[in-house]
């Protein structure tokens, strides 16, 4: 079933307000529980996507305090062999990179191995399985790591995907299942009888529709029309990332991605099999600015060759900064807000990659039962709704005239 058009006037079961790779799950997912979907964005399968270096890390990306979000995390990494066998037969036998490599946590200096020994007993202590290594057993097991490297933790659980593959696999795979896509920025949320109805585009475009999915990533809290009560509390969280090239000659530079946090800065190094190295990321709170910046190029490579240091022998042939959606409490806000029709997908932070295949299913849940499945309870959005609003009434709902 295809969503009706009337000139530049379409109508659908679902309108998906942002088509990087959670808008698009959510709309891919969606349409094969059978409802009309159409995707706004103007460059569908962009966003964080294009930079993210695409470690599924729910291991050796736990924190204290984010012991629900590693549930999540955790049923999402269980859920990806079966969603990229899925999503390579709806978009036409396209190959994400899903690679099944494990990782290497590597700590170079004192603090540094305290510090995973810390992780490492958190780990134990939440039921997860990772090893602790001596250097000389890191290095037997990637030879190109730092002489001086202190030792380890071994996950063979954190694996990796092209994030840019598959952006374009989950275009393909709305494409094909007849996902129409607005190619146009959403400027405004259009409310009706106090429900979310459509939205008006930048080209002038105004789809609608009878619910509306906000996934448009950090830009989410700043979509025109949405009443401040439920406008999501996501913030820019700048990461610059490296891409570089391992000559034929040079393989296997190394065979998992391996990481550390040097001098308190988390660095990493995520290898694919056609030879790209992805190193990042920069953390960076500078509101909406996306410069590469020399100090943050200076300082990735500087510690990315305290780790490795062969990497300043490969050419470099990328560099690039893009925008986590932050939230509050570092979890996304998956379903249903408070003004009838409205739901939200955002605020996935730095686990994007890694939530698409469990974000896609809890989506199509909500959007055809109205109902947030169980695991995704404790990241329903109303968990920020302001005390005075809880629980609002649709009448009282202002309009934030964020643009
Ligand atoms: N998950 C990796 C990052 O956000 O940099």
């Amino acid at each position: 079933m295809h969503p009706r058009t009337t000139g530049a006037h379409t109508t659908s079961d679902v309108l998906v307000v942002g088509g990087g790779i959670i808008g698009l799950v959510t709309a891919w997912r969606a349409s094969r529980h059978g409802l009309r979907v159409a995707v706004a964005d103007p460059e569908p399968g962009g966003g964080a996507a294009r930079v993210a270096a695409g470690m599924l890390a729910a291991v050796t990306e736990l924190h204290y305090g984010e012991e629900t979000l590693l549930g999540l995390n955790l049923e999402s990494a269980r859920r990806y062999p079966d969603f990229v066998a899925e999503l390579r037969e709806a978009s036409g036998g396209m190959d994400v990179g899903y690679r099944a490599c494990g990782t290497l946590a590597v700590a170079l200096d004192a603090d540094d191995r305290a510090h995973l020994r810390e992780l490492h007993a958190l780990q134990q202590r939440s039921g997860l399985r990772s090893e602790w290594l001596t250097g000389r057993e890191c290095r037997r097991l990637e030879p190109m790591l730092a002489p001086g490297v202190r030792g380890g933790l071994r996950v063979d659980g954190d694996h990796q995907v092209d994030p840019r593959r598959l952006a374009a696999a989950l275009v393909a795979a709305c494409e094909r299942a007849g996902v129409v896509f607005h190619r146009a920025r959403a400027e405004r949320l259009v409310v009706a009888g106090g429900r979310a109805a459509g939205a008006v585009l930048d080209d002038g475009a105004e789809p609608a529709a009878g619910q509306v999915v906000l996934a448009a990533g950090s830009l989410s809290g700043r979509l025109g029309g949405v009443p401040r009560e439920v406008l999501p509390p996501v913030r820019p969280v700048k990461g610059q990332v490296l891409r570089l090239s391992v000559p034929r000659a040079y393989a296997p530079f190394l065979s998992r991605t391996v990481r550390a946090v040097v001098r308190g800065s988390q660095v990493y190094l995520v290898p694919r099999e056609n030879g790209e190295l992805v190193v990042g990321a920069t953390s960076e709170e500078l509101g909406w600015d996306t410069t590469v910046t020399a100090g943050g190029v200076y300082e990735l490579l500087r510690d990315a060759h305290e780790l490795v240091p062969g990497i300043t022998e490969l050419p470099l042939t990328e560099t690039r900064a893009g925008l986590r959606p932050g939230s509050p409490d570092n979890a996304p806000l998956l379903g249903p807000t408070a003004l009838p029709g409205l739901h939200l997908a955002t605020g996935h932070y730095r686990n994007g990659v890694l939530l698409t295949p469990v974000t896609g299913d809890v989506m199509a849940t909500v959007l055809t039962t109205g109902e947030l499945p169980e695991q995704a309870r404790a990241f329903a959005p109303g968990r920020f709704a302001p005390p005075a609003a809880s629980p609002p009434t649709s009448p009282s709902l202002s309009p934030a005239g964020v643009s």
